[in-house]
């Protein structure tokens, strides 16, 4: 029954994470690029003829395999350092991209705004990605269409194509991060201005914009309500761009040093993109002290219940909700999340609660009734951002907690267990026999 679970849920079945909990975690932590502006600029620099740097990134799967898929297109990349890649698209031979490889990541959906961008028209596979429920692509076709595309679905796969692009006026009807970049990637080369109205906010929306504009593109108001973006005839490239540092990482962390009743520092992020983590942590009962580029988050007193709501950015972010989870599962009271992005985000309650939480999750909401401790189970990460919160739990639980499925963790999390054990987490990768 066992093999048969870890077969289904696809990862590698041999390895796993093994922890041995109720270590107070003490130290520095420094935080890598983001993943989500990683997975976007990636792509973005398709819409450039000729060459551009793109340093801090992310060592993560998800990284090398938009690399990988670049270089079938016809781009050459070079790893100037394992953080640091210099990208030559003046090459680009091909606009399909086949299905077997999208289905691996949702972020493949960028690959249809720069394509269309950069060739006018792209074939690319329906996007994969972690199970978080229903994922439409609706306001994505939306944009492609209004921009003056046809847009088809066939096969499993989306195509795309127009004769030329043209700058308009487009509402989101929600608000969505891959909607708002695909978006800025197909109207960046367009002819004439394009009006975002309701784009997402996320600190990945304005790196993307940030990164096309060093390359020559007129992006104006990335992180407001509107993004106003006056097309170019080319992005020439020729520059150097470092990504910003991953917002979901700090606030791993950050829960977990209040998890493990501990006292770290989060250096290298940027505590204006943790305000609303801050805010719930000190809630509770945590301290935080920011300070410049690194903040001290420490455990002084037992924590106490909380209500939370995953919203766009500004608000709580849904990727860290399944670490806050565990906080409020050791947590005094009996507190409530309402998820309000995702369908199916509670999965990883059913592994906490294999660990001796007790959640009750009913559709987008879950009730956190807190108990005294986490108890070591053999656990399975159900998605990127369940694994990490597996782990706090691994390290916040009495006893052994072994954590499979490791696939998801390392598609998104840098050196994970290194940089546990750095702040003192008994944590080891090993493989089962
Ligand atoms: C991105 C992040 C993901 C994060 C999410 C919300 C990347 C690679 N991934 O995902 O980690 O959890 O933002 O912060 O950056 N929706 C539609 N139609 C669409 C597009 C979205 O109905 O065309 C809905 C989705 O089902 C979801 C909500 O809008 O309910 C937000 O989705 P979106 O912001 O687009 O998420 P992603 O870009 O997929």
């Amino acid at each position: 029954m066992l093999i048969d679970f870890k077969q289904n849920m696809g990862g590698n079945i041999l390895e796993k994470l093994v922890i041995t909990g109720k270590t107070p975690l003490k130290g520095e932590v420094v935080i890598s690029g983001a993943k989500n502006a990683a997975v976007a600029i990636i792509p973005a620099t398709l819409l450039i003829n000729g060459i551009c740097t793109i340093d801090n990134l992310p060592n993560i799967s998800d990284v090398k395999l938009y690399c990988d898929i670049l270089t079938e297109l016809g781009a050459k990349i070079t790893w100037n350092t394992e953080h640091e890649i210099t990208v030559d698209t003046r090459n680009i031979n091909s606009n399909n991209i086949p299905l077997e490889t999208t289905r691996k990541f949702r972020a493949s959906y960028y690959l249809l705004g720069a394509l269309l961008g950069r060739c006018h028209s792209a074939k690319v596979g329906i996007p994969g990605g972690c199970n978080l429920g229903a994922r439409p692509i609706d306001q994505h076709i939306k944009t492609f269409e209004a921009l003056g595309a046809n847009v088809e679905v066939s096969n499993g796969n989306i195509i795309a194509k127009a004769k030329k692009l043209k700058g308009t006026s487009i509402y989101m009807d929600l608000v969505s991060v891959g909607a708002t970049i695909n978006a800025m990637l197909a109207a960046v080369l367009a002819e004439g201005t394009t009006i975002i109205d309701n784009p997402a906010k996320e600190p990945h929306i304005v790196d993307v914009a940030n990164f096309l504009n060093t390359m020559g593109a007129d992006i104006r108001g990335a992180g407001t309500d509107i993004i106003k973006i006056n097309g170019v005839k080319e992005l020439k490239g020729n520059a150097t761009y470092s990504v910003v540092p991953d917002q979901i990482e700090a606030g791993t962390f950050m829960l977990a040093a209040i998890a493990s009743k501990g006292d770290i520092t989060v250096k290298n992020c940027i505590t204006k993109h943790l305000e609303s983590i801050i805010a719930k942590i000190v809630e509770i009962g945590g301290n935080v002290d920011a300070n410049g580029d690194h903040l001290r988050v420490w455990y002084t007193k037992k924590t106490h219940k909380a209500t939370i709501k995953t919203l766009p950015y500004p608000g709580f972010p849904t990727d860290l909700q399944p670490q806050m989870g565990v906080v409020l599962s050791i947590s005094e009271g009996t507190s409530i999340i309402n998820e309000s992005i995702w369908e199916s985000r509670f999965q990883y309650t059913n592994e906490l609660n294999k660990m001796g939480a007790k959640i009750t999750a009913q559709g987008k909401t879950a009730f956190f009734e807190g108990v005294n401790e986490l108890t070591a189970a053999p656990v399975y990460a159900t998605d990127l951002r369940a694994g990490a919160a597996l782990i706090i739990a691994g390290i916040a639980a009495k006893g052994k907690t072994e954590i499979y499925n490791l696939n998801h963790i390392d598609r998104g999390y840098e050196n994970i267990e290194q940089k546990f054990r750095k702040l003192g987490a008994k944590i080891e990768r090993v493989n089962e026999e």
